[in-house]
């Protein structure tokens, strides 16, 4: 922590307008570079792109080879997806990736995108971390959560939230929203564009030592009784509105980790699916284990907006990679978890 490391922002969506701000108010990081994805944002202030007041005084490029000669420590990869051959030039040119993007284990993508990714990343020197709220973090704090036990039986985390301030997000395009009930091949698109959750199973895992059999998903659908008028993602009565999402590890038969996920884009739904908003962790074991996270917005409430909700899921989707970066560089070179990495923790700022 008392080096200062240099780090390049990859992109400058909802994620990064969080990760970008942290990497400028810390002072054991330096932000030395950012990329651009979307052609008119080059050449635009980093932290402008940010919607921060103030310049930072680096320009967004999309020149790749201009951004590695900077020999930055660390990027912070935020697309909206991750991209293999990209992400493999990062890590053969040597630069730890820590990421939000739709990676955790590198399973999600098939094994040959997994070994080809640890390859470059041991034959750079480098790491790749990815993480997140969830899936990444609440596995993190299920993980630690069975550290009071003298035995486990299952893990469960749900992961509760009214997503109708998310409603225009483009990570919320492949749920499928709005299509109609029994839909033909609904499941399956959930199943696709949710496979990182699959990673989060695989994560924890490997952090509890257990062997899996098998990681099974299962998907449900609620429809919204009325019309839902949701910036960007109309909603008509009678489609989906709601989604329950599991994944689940499975050892000889039994149900061992499950992430449940419940999202909803209205309250008024058939059937009935209740959201709480937010995370509860169980653990089936001796003791009886349960972690309930509250979160709060550090602002007075009459002031919060619709955005200052929404940035709040970006913070925790983004501050866990941020946090990591340190413990990521001097990491053993190739994919990392939260098992290779020293405690994971927020800065003072003073
Ligand atoms: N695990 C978690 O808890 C969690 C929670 C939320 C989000 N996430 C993940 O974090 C990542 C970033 O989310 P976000 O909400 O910040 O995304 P976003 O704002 O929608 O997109 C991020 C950036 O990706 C670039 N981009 C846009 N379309 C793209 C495409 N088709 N392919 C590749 N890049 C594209 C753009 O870069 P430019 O800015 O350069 O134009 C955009 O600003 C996503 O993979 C999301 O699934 C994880």
């Amino acid at each position: 922590m008392n080096q200062t490391l240099r780090v390049i922002q990859w992109t400058t969506g909802n994620v990064a307008r969080k990760t970008l701000r942290s990497v400028l108010a810390r002072r054991d990081l330096e932000l030395v570079g950012c990329y651009a994805w979307s052609a008119d944002k080059v050449g635009q202030d980093a932290a402008t792109l940010c919607r921060l007041d103030e310049p930072c005084g680096v320009l967004a490029t999309n020149d790749v080879e201009a951004l590695l000669a900077v020999a930055p420590d660390c990027i912070v990869y935020t697309p909206l997806h991750p991209d293999v051959d990209e992400l493999e030039r990062l890590l053969r040119a040597g630069v730890n990736v820590v990421t939000t993007a739709e990676f955790l284990t590198g399973h999600s993508l098939g094994q040959a995108a997994r070994t080809r990714l640890d390859a470059a990343a041991v034959a750079g020197g480098a790491s790749l971390f990815g993480s997140g709220m969830n899936p990444g973090f609440a596995q993190l704090l299920g993980a630690v959560a069975t550290g009071l036990c003298s035995e486990v039986r299952k893990i469960t985390m749900h992961e509760s939230v009214d997503v109708s301030s998310f409603a225009s997000d483009s990570n919320m395009d492949g749920m499928g929203w709005g299509r109609p009930m029994g839909d033909p091949g609904h499941a399956d698109d959930v199943r696709a564009a949710s496979v990182v959750f699959a990673d989060g199973v695989h994560m924890l895992a490997t952090t509890l030592g257990i062997e899996l059999d098998e990681v099974a998903s299962h998907v449900g659908f609620s429809a919204a009784t009325k019309d839902l008028d949701l910036p960007g993602r109309p909603i008509a009565a009678g489609t989906m509105a709601g989604l329950d999402l599991r994944y689940v590890g499975i050892v000889d038969g039994k149900e061992v980790l499950d992430l449940h996920q419940r999202w909803v884009m209205s309250h008024q739904l058939e059937p009935p699916m209740p959201a709480d908003h937010g995370y509860k962790i169980e653990v089936d074991g001796s003791p009886q284990v349960t972690l309930t996270l509250g979160l709060m917005p550090d602002q007075p409430l009459e002031t919060l907006t619709v955005e200052d909700m929404h940035g709040i899921g970006m913070t925790i989707t983004g501050m866990p990679v941020v946090n990591a970066i340190h413990g990521v560089v001097a990491a053993r070179p190739g994919i990392v978890t939260y098992a290779d990495l020293p405690i994971p923790t927020g800065p003072f700022l003073g």
